[in-house]
């Protein structure tokens, strides 16, 4: 009875023990991180502003976001087929004698026979009074007229700042003359 009772002690006064020890080790603990704390943060900060204040002298910093937008997608000098890929109508637009352009998001461009049924249809709000001023403004101003069955907002509307008046004109000039 003596033995068990005086194990049963020592077992509870280890356990003590044992709470003491990881008590002092979590405090220690606790206490150096909040010793270092001070010191580290006001560090930290200034690693952080001294970063910032280098982006903001040097370039890099807003580059490329603007950059991206302001590159023009073409010299307007480039082969008809190269000109229409690499301005990305070419994923959303089948245009009959480019191989490449097989796109499903946009109608297939004949223009040459779709031009004159938009313009002579009584729900065309744009300005365009010839073929070529149809097929160049739905380049440069999309929303002038949504044609039927598709949807606004899919064509980019950025094309009048990445096109030059070449590359334009060159693509319209194609594109006017294609009918089915
Ligand atoms: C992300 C997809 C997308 C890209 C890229 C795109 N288009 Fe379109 N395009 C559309 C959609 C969708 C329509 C139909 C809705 C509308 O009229 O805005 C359309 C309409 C047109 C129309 C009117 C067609 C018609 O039958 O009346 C022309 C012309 C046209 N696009 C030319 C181009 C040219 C040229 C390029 C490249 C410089 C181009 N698109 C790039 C999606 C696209």
């Amino acid at each position: 009875m003596k033995k068990t009772n005086s194990s049963k002690f020592s077992g509870s006064r280890e356990t003590f023990l044992i709470f003491i020890v990881v008590g002092c080790g979590i405090m220690a603990t606790l206490s150096v991180n909040l010793f270092n704390q001070p010191a580290s943060v006001p560090g930290e900060a200034k690693v952080v502003e001294s970063t910032s204040q280098h982006q903001k002298d040097t370039l890099p910093g807003k580059a490329p976001s603007v950059a991206l937008l302001d590159v023009p997608l073409a010299t307007g000098t480039e082969p008809l087929d190269k000109l229409f890929v690499q301005s990305g109508c070419a994923v959303c637009h089948t245009i009959p004698g480019i191989a490449p352009a097989q796109g499903r998001e946009g109608p297939r461009l004949v223009l040459g026979t779709n031009g004159p049924l938009r313009l002579a249809e009584p729900q065309y709000q744009g300005t365009a009074t010839t073929v070529r001023e149809y097929i160049q403004e739905s380049i440069l101003n999309p929303g002038a007229y949504v044609v039927p069955g598709y949807s606004d907002r899919v064509m980019p509307r950025w094309y009048g700042k990445r096109l030059n008046a070449m590359a334009l004109d060159r693509m319209a000039e194609y594109l006017e003359d294609l009918k089915e």
